[in-house]
């Protein structure tokens, strides 16, 4: 009897808990962190916390989801003197709205995946 109380008790705190944690789009977390891994150079460290370990992206600097939290719908990192090329993978991120790379210094020919 004692050891079913626990197990209930096991069982709705795992409930509970996640309600909260509803899983992100690794794919998305995966071209976000190909896009950071393509910057050479980010000389105000606005992308310090776009740590792929942290699954969930919608904290980090520019990044805006949508308010279920569940898909990175826009992309600002306007004026971060950021020098880099631009990754293709960004095309993945197929909730995207709004990409904003002004004042940045981006190489390269725009990706053809950007268009998807
Ligand atoms: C992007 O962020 C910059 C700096 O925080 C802000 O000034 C600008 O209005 C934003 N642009 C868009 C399109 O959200």
């Amino acid at each position: 009897m004692r050891s079913y109380t626990y197990f209930l008790l096991i069982f709705f705190a795992y409930g509970v808990f996640c309600v909260t944690c509803s899983p992100f789009p690794t794919n998305e977390v995966r071209a976000i962190t190909s896009f950071k891994e393509a910057i050479y150079e980010d000389p105000n460290l606005v992308l310090s916390n776009w740590n792929a370990v942290d699954t969930d992206p919608c904290g980090w600097t520019g990044i805006t989801c949508n308010k279920e939290r569940q898909h990175v719908i826009k992309i600002n990192i306007s004026d971060s003197s950021l020098k880099g090329f631009l990754a293709p993978e960004i095309g993945q991120i197929i909730y995207l709205q709004e990409l904003t790379l002004r004042k940045n210094n981006l190489i390269g020919t725009i990706p053809k995946e950007f268009g998807m």
